[in-house]
């Protein structure tokens, strides 16, 4: 099909709207979360209109159904990853995901291939989002491992130069995002978990910022653990997704224990059942699995590739635009190479929340702060930046209106 932007955003109610006072809503902030088609607000609204009862649980029809088009979204999810389908967990965000994989880790007794103890490191980046740093800082803690991490060069790019000194004979996991929630960098995969592969270190992939805007194919990334969540894929909040190869999920102790994850249960013990069950104790977020199949499917029906190939247009476009702005630094890579649409920046002296402001009141939807990075954004010597990220829905207009918003800042503030 061929893509337009511009009919793209009529499936999305929201962006229909106007904000203060009649303004164009320009929604630019999806790197925090995106907006939703009406397919998918459809998606789970039907399934409370129509078939709610609590999954792998009744004998009646509602119960059937309900069960048919949870695991139909975990199908469809696994298909979007190239994945087996008894890979895919559900959880209720990836930061639950990301918690999983940690809190497992440090559940796995003496003999099991994921238990950690002093003497064993974990590897993650600088540039990690707060939700692949604490969980990892939080499992060193409990279990004595060492913490290593890749520092950023000044460009916003990992600095691979001592790989083989940070991943060494002592790793165990190597924990990074694939694209950065404020550089827009994308890591060089490959490089990491071939040298994390080489000394049997497992690769946890945090791919909030990748997998909504480019295909990610598990098998080929060769990766081990993945996490995602659906809000910022045009899903549903309340779901998020855990995928694993399914011989390490075997050896995987579980996270959180209770109903539907057992196979047999006495007073005195309990063994698991099998992934992905295992892992998804009590009854599950089951309308937002549900409606994160039908996001899934509008993106597939678009194509991965085309949305990755206009939002690669548009960064391209707001970095022209924002380049030619007096005062105006990008933090992270100036150019398109490896490097998706989340784009941060500063303006002279202008407090980032104090931009943000100025935007708001001209329509213009973006992020500031410290964008849950804070190491990172200490680390480039910013205590703030604003952020804008694109998604299908946007189109030129979009980033021509931010352009003029930051002059119109410039004026207004005096600069
Ligand atoms: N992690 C989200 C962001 O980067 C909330 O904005």
């Amino acid at each position: 099909m061929t893509f337009d932007a511009h009919t793209i955003a009529k499936d999305f109610p929201i962006l229909d709207r106007t904000i203060r006072d009649g303004k164009r809503l320009v929604y630019l902030d999806s790197g925090a979360t995106s907006q939703k088609p009406n397919v998918v607000i459809d998606a789970e609204s039907d399934f409370y209109r129509l078939h709610n009862a609590a999954v792998h649980r009744g004998a009646h029809q509602l119960a059937e159904e309900a069960t048919d088009a949870y695991e139909g979204a975990r199908t469809i999810v696994a298909n979007f990853l190239n994945a087996h389908v008894d890979e895919v967990v559900f959880t209720k965000s990836a930061t639950e995901s990301l918690n999983l994989v940690s809190y497992a880790m440090g559940n796995a007794a003496p003999g099991n291939r994921f238990h950690l103890k002093a003497g064993d490191s974990i590897v993650i980046t600088e540039m990690e989002h707060h939700a692949n740093l604490i969980p990892w800082q939080q499992l060193a803690a409990r279990t004595g491992a060492t913490l290593k991490w890749f520092s950023v060069t000044e460009e916003g790019r990992l600095d691979l130069s001592n790989i083989d000194s940070v991943i060494d004979s002592s790793t165990k996991v190597v924990a990074l995002t694939h694209q950065s929630n404020v550089l827009g960098t994308i890591n060089p995969l490959d490089v990491i978990t071939r040298r994390a592969h080489e000394v049997g270190a497992v690769v946890v992939l945090d791919a909030c910022q990748s997998v909504p805007h480019m295909p990610v194919d598990v098998k080929a990334l060769d990766i081990d653990f993945l996490a995602f969540s659906g809000h910022k894929a045009v899903g549903p909040t309340g779901i998020g997704i855990f995928w694993g190869r399914l011989e390490l999920l075997a050896d995987l102790p579980p996270f959180l224990t209770g109903g539907s994850m057992i196979e047999n249960v006495t007073m005195e013990s309990a063994s698991w059942a099998q992934a992905p069950k295992k892992f998804e104790a009590g009854v599950p977020n089951m309308a937002q699995a549900v409606g994160l199949g039908a996001a899934l499917n509008y993106l597939t029906q678009i194509g991965m590739d085309n949305i990755h190939r206009h939002e690669v247009e548009l960064t391209s476009y707001l970095l022209n635009g924002l380049s030619e702005i007096k005062d105006l630094r990008i933090i992270g890579p100036k150019t398109t190479e490896l490097r998706g649409g989340a784009i941060s920046f500063t303006l002279g002296d202008i407090h980032p929340h104090d931009l943000g402001q100025y935007l708001d009141s001209q329509g213009i939807a973006v992020r500031t702060g410290h964008h849950c990075a804070w190491p990172l954004t200490r680390k480039l010597g910013v205590p703030a930046t604003t952020r804008a990220s694109v998604y299908l829905y946007n189109t030129t207009d979009d980033l021509d209106a931010l352009v003029e918003g930051v002059q119109g800042a410039q004026k207004y503030f005096g600069r």
